[in-house]
């Protein structure tokens, strides 16, 4: 069952989504060499905290950090911890804060200094597809349109699209119905309804789409070691598309605007 959501809820919603994207544009500075992603992960965790939310990541099934942060080959669900960024890498950053019982999430993959044009094309190309993904996600639409949308986005593109992790419904839990898959499965799904909120979440490789999780039960990496990009909005399902819930004034991500 997919939840519509009250506007009264969809406020709160966007309090939390707020706080994300707060905390996406207080990291973008940060990104820089040197950086280790546990100090990235306490300056997240603090503002989550500071504005009186908790962060959704901590503790769920065990996580132990406030943010994912996915560095070059790593997917998504990299652990915070004494790794330093280097220059010409590309990292993921991925937050969630719960704020009066609703969840935020959004997600966002930046160039430490100067990267390669490989690394700049799957960033654009990720970015491009959140954006149409975000446009699918609209009234009378069904599920896969959104799946879609990432997908021919990535082919067009030569690159591939992750299909062992998905988006997801977003509410007073972080995970909630329906599954978001980043690519067409076959089935229609549902039809979208004004007032559904959804995180659009494409992961997509350079190279092949197969993933593999590291020891430490976490990390998603690339199969064949080759870069991988992560883009996440949460949006209301609108009459014109999706309508973000987690940008800020700051956010550069899952709006490119088209003809
Ligand atoms: N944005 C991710 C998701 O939607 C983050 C979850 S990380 C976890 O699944 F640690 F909380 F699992
Ligand atoms: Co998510």
């Amino acid at each position: 069952m997919i939840a519509i959501r009250s506007e009264r809820e969809i406020g709160l919603l966007r309090e939390a989504n707020q706080i994300v994207a707060s905390v996406h544009a207080a990291l973008a500075p940060l990104i820089k060499p040197g950086v280790t992603t546990r100090a990235l992960d306490e300056v997240a965790e603090e503002i989550i905290l500071s504005a009186g939310a908790t962060p959704s990541f901590k503790g769920y099934h065990g996580y132990p950090a406030s943010t994912c942060i996915s560095i070059e080959d790593e997917v998504v669900h990299g652990i915070p911890g004494d790794r330093e960024i280097q220059e010409g890498e590309i990292v993921s950053v991925d937050v969630g804060a719960c704020y009066k019982g609703y969840h935020g999430d959004a997600a966002v993959t930046r160039a430490c200094g100067a990267i390669d044009a490989d690394r700049q094309h799957l960033l654009d190309t990720t970015n491009l597809a959140l954006s149409r993904a975000i446009r699918a996600a609209r009234v009378d639409n069904h599920l896969r349109d959104i799946g879609r949308a990432v997908e021919n986005t990535c082919k067009e593109a030569g690159l591939t699209v992750v299909r062992d992790f998905v988006g997801h419904g977003i509410g007073a839990k972080m995970h909630e119905d329906p599954q978001i898959p980043n690519f067409d499965d076959g089935r229609r799904g549902p039809r979208l309804k004004e007032g559904m909120v959804l995180a659009i979440e494409p992961m997509v490789n350079v190279g092949g789409h197969k993933v593999r999780v590291l020891e430490d039960d976490w990390t998603a990496v690339t199969a064949d070691g080759k870069p991988s990009a992560h883009f996440e909005h949460s949006v209301v399902v609108r009459k014109d598309g999706g309508e973000i819930l987690s940008a800020s004034a700051a956010c550069t991500w899952g709006q490119v605007p088209e003809a």
